[in-house]
């Protein structure tokens, strides 16, 4: 999984443009009259969300599964006092609080490949929630993982790296696996081969929600991402707002 790419990652992310992510996120608490104090990053990856909602001054918590990715998270937030970051695995997490608000972006909840795993997560979400807490996090819909990322291969040729993106979508597991295959120039000039291999679940709007329902949640909307209208069918990227 999140290997070698860990130190590649922020590079080959420079399109993302994470501050305007946490703006959409600080309007989605506005729109649902939420103003958390606390807040639980599941999936936190390089700490590119966390840096906006640490210097914002929330009490958070970040976590992820990967020690590679959390070691470069380490680094944007280690002045930061009000930050703890921990190394859980989403669906098994136990931290022991409760949190006004958690969340999980940029599809990280796709890697969780099997039904059961992610209502456990969920479940672990529900129980690490206070009374009126918000629970916030995208998917890579199942339209752009089969007919956009699916069966295809990307290039990417960047001053230091140059990767390429080998994809295939199994039809009937609904898995989309990206085979990544690495160049990455040392202090010295010379390109290093790394190869990793990830899967992501293709999930419908319908499945997310009913095993949202099966961990207990109830009150639940889905958007088009970055804006609050209803998913349509060619939306790339979903975001769920469900609250306790
Ligand atoms: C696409 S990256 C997103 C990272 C970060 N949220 C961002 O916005 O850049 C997916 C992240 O999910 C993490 N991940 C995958 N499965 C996980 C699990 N079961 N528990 C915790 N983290 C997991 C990976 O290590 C990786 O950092």
């Amino acid at each position: 999984m999140y290997d070698a790419m860990a130190a590649v990652y922020d590079e080959l992310m420079y399109d993302v443009d994470y501050e305007g992510w946490f703006n959409y996120i600080e309007e989605i608490f506005d729109r649902y009259g939420k103003r958390p104090k606390s807040i639980l990053e599941m999936a936190c990856g390089t700490g590119n969300l966390s840096y906006y909602l640490a210097r914002k001054g929330y009490d958070l918590t970040c976590f992820d599964i990967s020690n590679d990715m959390l070691s470069v998270a380490y680094n944007k937030l280690k002045d930061f006092s009000n930050v703890t970051i921990l190394n859980q695995d989403m669906t098994e997490f136990n931290i022991l609080k409760k949190y006004d608000c958690v969340i999980s972006i940029c599809d990280s909840i796709n890697y969780i490949i099997d039904k059961d795993e992610l209502v456990n997560t969920f479940k672990r979400v529900k129980d690490h929630l206070k009374d009126d807490g918000i629970f916030i996090f995208d998917i890579n819909s199942h339209y752009k993982l089969k007919n956009i990322i699916g069966n295809n291969i990307f290039v990417e040729d960047r001053e230091d790296v140059f990767y390429t993106w080998t994809n295939s979508f199994d039809e009937d597991e609904n898995i989309a696996e990206f085979y990544l295959t690495f160049f990455i120039k040392d202090k010295n000039g010379y390109y290093k081969r790394f190869d990793e291999d990830h899967m992501e679940k293709a999930y419908t709007v319908e499945e997310i929600i009913d095993l949202l329902k099966k961990a207990g949640f109830n009150k639940i909307d889905s958007s088009d991402f970055l804006t609050f209208n209803t998913p349509k069918d060619i939306s790339e990227r979903i975001n769920f707002v469900v609250l306790v």
